[in-house]
C-alpha cells in the first residue's frame, strides 16, 4: 500500500483506452471508505464518459483541459444539508483523495481538478449537472491510461518534520 501512495502523481495524458467497469467500481468503492466527520457519508459521485459532458467541463474549468483526451471523469459532489457543520470539504477531500489511491492501484493516472473552492467554476459545474441547491460540486477526477513514463517525484522533506512542538 505504501507504494501506491509514493507512485501517485497527477497524470494529465492518456491513452483512449477505456476505465472497466469493475476497475470503477472498486475506484468508487474506495471513494466511499473515505472517512467522513460523524460517518454523515455526505458525498455522492457521477461518473462521466461522455465527450460531450467533457467538452462542456473543458469550456468551464480552464484547467480541467486534460479531460478532453480522457476516457472517464467523476465528479465528487456534497449534500450541505447531510454533511456534519461545516465539514463538506474535508469529507470530499477524503474521498477525492481516496479516488486518486484507488486509480493508481489499478493501474491507472488521474488528476484532481478543483471546482469547490472556485466561486465561477463551481456555479458553472452545478449548473451544468443540474444540481440541486444543497448539492454541492467538490472536484472533478480526471482518470485514464497513464502516458507519462516521468517517475513520481520524491517529495521527502526531513525539514517539513517537527517534534513534539513548532520550535
Ligand atoms: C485542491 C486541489 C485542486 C487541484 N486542481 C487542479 C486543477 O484544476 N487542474 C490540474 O491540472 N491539477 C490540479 N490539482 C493537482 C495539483 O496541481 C498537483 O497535485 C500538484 O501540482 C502536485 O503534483 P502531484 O499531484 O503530481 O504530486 C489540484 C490539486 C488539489 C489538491
Amino acid at each position: 500500500m505504501v507504494d501506491i501512495l509514493l507512485e501517485r502523481k497527477s497524470v494529465r495524458k492518456y491513452t483512449n483506452e477505456d476505465v472497466e467497469k469493475k476497475d470503477l467500481n472498486y475506484i468508487l468503492h474506495a471513494a466511499m471508505s473515505a472517512p467522513t466527520a460523524r460517518n454523515t457519508r455526505c458525498y455522492s459521485f457521477i461518473a462521466i464518459k461522455d465527450k460531450e459532458i467533457h467538452r462542456k467541463i473543458a469550456a468551464v474549468h480552464h484547467a480541467a483541459q486534460m479531460i478532453l483526451q480522457a476516457p472517464l471523469a467523476i465528479l465528487v459532489v456534497g449534500d450541505k444539508n447531510v454533511a456534519f457543520e461545516e465539514y463538506l470539504p474535508q469529507d470530499c477531500s477524503a474521498a477525492t483523495q481516496n479516488i486518486l489511491l484507488a486509480a493508481t492501484a489499478r493501474g491507472y493516472g488521474s488528476v484532481w481538478c478543483g471546482v469547490y473552492s472556485n466561486k465561477k467554476i463551481s456555479e458553472a459545474v452545478e449548473k451544468l449537472f443540474n444540481l440541486p441547491e444543497n448539492i454541492k460540486a467538490f472536484s472533478i477526477v480526471v482518470i485514464g491510461k497513464s502516458t507519462d513514463s516521468n517517475p513520481p517525484k520524491n517529495r521527502w522533506q526531513p525539514e517539513k518534520i517537527k517534534y513534539e512542538t513548532w520550535e
